[in-house]
């Protein structure tokens, strides 16, 4: 396995966020192996609609994406998570050349690979564990012949508009020549359902962002105290994105990589961005990261979007 990701990246992110004014962390840290527990959990809550509606959508868009694959194409998949998504459209496309999971976790990785490798017998499973915010390369075992990239879930939402177009610049390179991507993204839509999404009753969302604190505490030796700490999910509507934030609940001074970091009350930290898109809007930064719209599958409440781009 290609180890691009350094854990020591955690402290030095961190003390970057923290000294910055307003506070932020990379969501990408969220996802440890208890990160990763709590969004599965989240992506079973009533109130989380993308998971399930996307899932929905994946399984009658697979044909028409096989059928403008044809044979042979190599599915790289950009935060593989547990790999579970996948399993439909590997089982639609007609005999895929590999399977390569990219992710930056690679305790989960390993299951991914695992899980997609029993429910595929005799397909080349190459997982790499990077940081699909940079560039990487792809192994040097993969076959020859055209790559098929799938970014679903709207991981896509975590980046800035700026950024999206970025990472599909990139993925456009890493994929190469005569590339198609199939891409999830979450659409706008009421502020209360978002809302919702993004701060359910039962806490789960809550505890997957306090979840970042505890483990800058132990993994990076810092000594927040999670009770001073509350969850919030705020809809931006200028930027049309959902914000996770960590409020803190009274004035205090936490330690961490020996330096002592001051809140004032009511002081957060943005911990992650959700942007949700209007078609339009992703055809646009499509285009500008190099890529054309061949396709656009939505459900019936029109709550979320499955694209299948062609490099341009
Ligand atoms: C995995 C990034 C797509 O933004 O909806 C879920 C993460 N954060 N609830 C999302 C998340 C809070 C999720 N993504």
């Amino acid at each position: 396995m290609l180890d691009a990701a350094m854990p020591s990246g955690l402290l030095a992110d961190a003390l970057a966020g923290l000294a910055a004014s307003p506070k932020t962390l990379p969501c990408k840290w969220l996802y440890d192996a208890e990160g990763a527990r709590l969004f599965e959990d989240i992506t079973r809550l009533p109130e989380y609609y993308p998971t399930r509606t996307e899932m929905l959508i994946l399984p009658q868009a697979s044909a028409a994406i096989a059928a403008a694959c044809g044979p042979g194409v190599a599915v790289v998949e950009f935060g593989s998570g547990d790999g579970s998504k996948v399993s439909v459209l590997l089982s639609a496309l007609e005999s895929p050349s590999a399977y390569v999971p990219v992710d930056i976790a690679a305790e989960w990785l390993d299951a991914a690979a695992a899980r997609v490798a029993a429910e595929q017998p005799g397909l080349a499973v190459l997982p790499v564990v990077a940081d699909f915010t940079q560039y990487f390369p792809l192994p040097a075992e993969l076959p020859a012949g055209p790559r098929l990239g799938f970014f679903p879930g709207s991981t896509i939402g975590n980046f800035t508009p700026d950024e999206a177009v970025g990472f599909l610049r990139r993925a456009r390179e890493v994929l190469g020549h005569g590339a198609r991507m199939v891409l999830g993204a979450d659409l706008v839509k009421a502020p209360a359902v978002l809302e919702a999404a993004y701060d359910d009753a039962q806490g789960v969302t809550a505890a997957f962002n306090l979840n970042l604190l505890a483990r800058l505490n132990r993994e990076a030796g810092a000594d927040f105290e999670l009770a001073s700490f509350r969850h919030e999910a705020r809809w931006n509507p200028v930027l049309e994105r959902v914000e996770m934030h960590l409020v803190a609940r009274r004035a205090q001074v936490v330690t961490l990589g020996g330096q002592r970091i001051g809140f004032a009350e009511g002081e957060s930290i943005h911990t992650e961005n959700s942007h949700k898109y209007r078609p339009d809007r992703l055809r646009q930064l499509a285009e500008a990261g190099g890529w054309r719209d061949l396709a656009l599958w939505t459900d019936p409440a029109g709550l979320f979007s499955v694209w299948l781009l062609e490099a341009a």
